[in-house]
């Protein structure tokens, strides 16, 4: 069912957009310079689409520290990490994230995909139920299937309906209630405070996706439960180095038995193959930074937030209920979003469009990504044209 409306959303839509050459998706990058990107259609478009939320992919330190590992380790490990293991640079990864809070363990994955995979599937299975937001991110969906587990869902953010499946799975042997932390389609919060005093009064366990969060959100750049101040009632936090990290790879942090039952069990750790050295010394560098200036990057990518949501709404243009630096603009209908995509482009403005199915059908959206690195005048320049685009294309 599922796959034959993305087919025929794709027939309909996808195809159409090709054939016209309006399609915007999979524009390949010729060049990378600060915030601007030059495609293989448009010239320096000021960046605005991206999940490089603190301008660490562009970093001296970690370019300069993803060199100086492939030089140490080479362009690859020797295999599976099981058999083989990993470097010291994963160990210190690992290491440096397990400080972090008062969970314990830390475990690197390949990408915050396989995080998922791994550590839902090891939590879960057949005698329990896993309680998901509707608007999760695929891969907790994927890896709630592969647990085995009994799947329900509630409607973004409904903590009515969550208490009451909750109410509803009492003889379950576990509840587990899964949530990303900020969310990336929206640019809102989960309620993590509600959520945490949901979970103590029904004896759940709350695993939560700090993908879009981690480095940026709450007082230590932790994310949404740091923010909330209920880190410490988590059970399990998953997050990805490939959007504030400005590197690629994914981690669980966890009580060390579950961390054991990964490293010896979980398929998409045991069976694929360990970060590549280069990456995981842009990432240590990136952790690094974080201690030393994250307080500060923080601190540049609100106000570039505040003055980027302060504007728009204050022009009337519809922003769902954002709340970060993940800033949905409203277009609606799928052709029109495309269409105002496209313009953005030939005006120098790269947005990243979200249409069905990533996002219901008829709430088509700009993701606007904001990030610390934008100055002042290239956030005007995007209100100014959003502004414009809103008054041409009646959204
Ligand atoms: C909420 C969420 N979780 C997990 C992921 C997957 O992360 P990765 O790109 O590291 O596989 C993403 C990526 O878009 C995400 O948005």
């Amino acid at each position: 069912m599922a796959v034959q409306a993305k087919a025929s959303a794709l027939d309909e839509l996808y195809s159409e957009w090709e054939r016209g050459g309006t399609s915007p998706f999979f524009p390949v990058i010729e060049a990378n310079h600060g915030s601007f990107v030059t495609t293989d259609r448009h010239e320096q478009l000021l960046m605005f689409g991206s999940c490089d939320y603190l301008g660490l992919s562009q970093d001296p330190s970690l370019k300069e520290a993803a060199i100086k590992a492939i030089e140490e380790f080479g362009t690859n490990t020797y295999g599976a990490q099981l058999l083989c293991g990993h470097t010291r640079i994963h160990h210190e990864v690992e290491s440096k994230l397990s400080s972090l809070t008062s969970l314990p363990s830390a475990i690197l994955f390949p990408s915050g995909m396989a995080a998922n995979l791994a550590v839902i599937s090891a939590m879960a299975s057949s005698e329990d139920v896993i309680i998901n937001d509707r608007t999760d991110h695929v891969s907790i969906f994927m890896g709630s299937q592969l647990s085995g587990a009994e799947m329900r869902t509630f409607p973004h953010n409904n903590m009515k309906k969550l208490e009451s499946l909750l109410s509803q799975y009492e003889g379950k042997r576990r509840r587990i209630i899964i949530v990303d932390g900020l969310y990336s389609a929206d640019g809102d919060f989960a309620p993590l405070d509600e959520i945490a005093a949901l979970a103590a009064a029904y004896d759940a366990k709350v695993i939560v996706d700090e993908a879009h969060s981690f480095g940026t959100v709450g007082p230590n750049g932790l994310g949404v439960a740091d923010h909330f101040g209920v880190l410490d009632t988590v059970d399990a936090v998953v997050g990805t180095m490939s959007k504030a990290l400005g590197s690629v790879g994914g981690f669980v942090l966890t009580k060390p038995v579950l961390e054991r039952e990964l490293r010896y069990m979980a398929p998409s750790y045991t069976s694929s193959r360990g970060s590549a050295p280069g990456v995981v010394g842009a990432t240590l560098a990136s952790l690094t930074l974080l201690e030393t200036c994250g307080g500060e990057l923080r601190e540049r990518l609100a106000s570039n937030t505040a003055l980027v949501i302060g504007r728009l709404r204050e022009a009337g243009i519809d922003l769902m209920k954002t709340r970060s630096h993940i800033v949905p603009v409203l277009v609606r209908e799928e052709n029109k979003t495309i269409q105002v995509a496209n313009w953005l482009m030939e005006h120098g403005v790269f947005t990243a469009a979200f249409v069905y199915p990533h996002v219901p059908s008829n709430t088509g959206r700009l993701r606007i990504g904001i990030t610390s690195r934008h100055t002042t005048a290239e956030c005007e320049r995007l209100i100014s044209l959003l502004i414009e685009a809103r008054d041409r294309f009646s959204f």
